[in-house]
């Protein structure tokens, strides 16, 4: 089993952006972390991070040939990306939408998501982990366990 792992915009500039709120952790470390779950559970995972809306409509199209599904930050295209959600719709791959950030607990544009309402789940508040316990969600959906 494969997974994707799509990092939306600013991700890029984890461990330096705004530490206190997004942790010292860069996208590299998240991605080593997820990776070393993505071992013990037994799957493979690939990972994208683009700051273009258009390059992550096109990748998760191009990807959904590979992969079983999605894990997604979509950062600040979250709470305004019709096409990321229509993409993900589209190629009908169940996905897990995580955040860093606890995005309820700050401003209010951020309490909306276009992704959440096609995701399995949503996972949000709890840094770098919050990847990891998405990977999880998801594989034990596909498994049928969840
Ligand atoms: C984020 C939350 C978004 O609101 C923000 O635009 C981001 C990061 C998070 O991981 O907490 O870029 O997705």
């Amino acid at each position: 089993m494969r997974i994707g792992v799509v990092h939306g915009p600013n991700l890029n500039l984890l461990g330096t952006r705004e530490p206190e709120v997004y942790g010292r952790a860069t996208v590299d470390d998240v991605n080593a972390a997820v990776g070393a779950l993505a071992a013990e559970l037994g799957v493979e995972v690939e990972f994208f991070q683009s700051n273009h809306e258009g390059a992550l409509v096109d990748h998760v199209q191009e990807a959904a040939g590979r992969v079983r599904g999605f894990v997604v930050n979509a950062g600040a295209y979250t709470h305004t990306s019709i096409a990321l959600r229509d993409a993900l719709a589209g190629v009908a791959r169940p996905y897990v939408e995580v955040h860093l950030s606890n995005v309820f607990a700050r401003e209010r544009f951020r309490h909306r998501s276009y992704l959440a309402p096609g995701a399995v789940g949503v996972v949000s508040g709890f840094g770098a982990e919050s990847y990891r316990l998405g990977l999880r969600g998801l594989v034990e959906y596909l498994n049928g366990s969840a």
